[in-house]
């Protein structure tokens, strides 16, 4: 069928999806295995994962995994490689903050968000990439996908967040050089910036002061990021690579 008048666009594609038990992550998955693809959900907890396995059915298996446990990936890249799972999406979008001020943040907390956040998913790009590299040879039509969920405050930073901002700014620099090293290879690697989007990781937050500051007056939902998501993971996206999309009613326009 024409891809251009289908609404399944990834009919085909495996995608993991990590952070797949959160706000940002639960819509990626129901998008896309709405439009096709089997999907893979990975996060730490089981029992999220497993009931948006019961809810989405065939087409859909559950990977946990903890990001801030160098063995615990590694773990789950090689039983994809021994299962021969053919990935050809990988979005990085687990993530986590432990927020305060630079000189009280203590050294365990530095190295839990740099590891969930960049060292992770720097992991997972390395480790899966004969996977993906797999599902680009042999067939035309073959190509894979890398997406980074970054954010905003890598654009703007943060205050009482030098540790999360110094993580994501650092998965922007990783979505271009990996770009560069991979671009030859039909996988491309892009990034998305979510300003305040309406999850569980900004539910303590005052959104009211933000959202006097964004342009479109509201926070953003995370089928938004979803939707973006989507659009890199397209098999026409393929001339877009090494870019980040900002998705963040106009908060910040680099
Ligand atoms: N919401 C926003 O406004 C916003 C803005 C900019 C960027 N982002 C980014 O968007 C991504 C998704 O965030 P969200 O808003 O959807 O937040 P969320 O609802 O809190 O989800 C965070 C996800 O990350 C996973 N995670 C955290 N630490 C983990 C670990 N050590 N191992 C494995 N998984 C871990 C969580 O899974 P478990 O709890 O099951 O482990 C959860 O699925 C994150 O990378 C975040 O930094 C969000």
């Amino acid at each position: 069928m024409n891809s251009f008048v289908s609404n399944q666009t990834l009919l085909g594609a495996h995608a993991l999806i990590t952070g797949a038990t959160g706000g940002i992550g639960q819509a990626i998955a129901r998008v896309f295995h709405a439009h096709g693809a089997h999907v893979h959900l990975s996060g730490r907890r089981t029992d999220v994962l497993q009931s948006l396995k019961d809810e989405l059915g065939q087409r859909c298996d559950i990977w946990p995994m903890d990001l801030s446990d160098r063995d615990s990936v590694n773990s789950v890249i090689e039983q994809i490689k021994q299962e021969k799972i053919p990935l050809n999406i990988l979005i990085n979008n687990g993530g986590t903050n432990k927020n305060s001020l630079a000189p009280r943040i203590k050294d365990q907390d530095w190295d839990e968000v740099i590891q969930t956040n960049l060292t992770a998913p720097f992991l997972l790009c390395r480790g899966l990439f004969p996977v993906l590299k797999e599902a680009t040879l042999g067939d035309q039509q073959g190509y894979a996908r890398i997406i980074n969920i970054s954010s905003v405050v890598a654009f703007t930073g943060n205050g009482g967040q030098s540790n999360y901002v110094a993580a994501k700014s650092g998965l922007t620099g990783l979505t271009k050089a990996l770009a560069l090293e991979w671009a030859s290879r039909s996988i491309t690697v892009n990034a998305i910036a979510p300003g305040f989007i309406e999850t569980p990781m900004t539910a303590g937050l005052d959104l009211q002061e933000w959202i006097r500051k964004i342009p479109k007056k509201r926070v953003g939902t995370p089928e938004e990021i979803a939707f973006a998501a989507l659009f890199l993971a397209d098999a026409r996206a393929g001339y877009i690579t090494g870019q980040t999309i900002h998705v963040n009613g106009g908060l910040c326009m680099v």
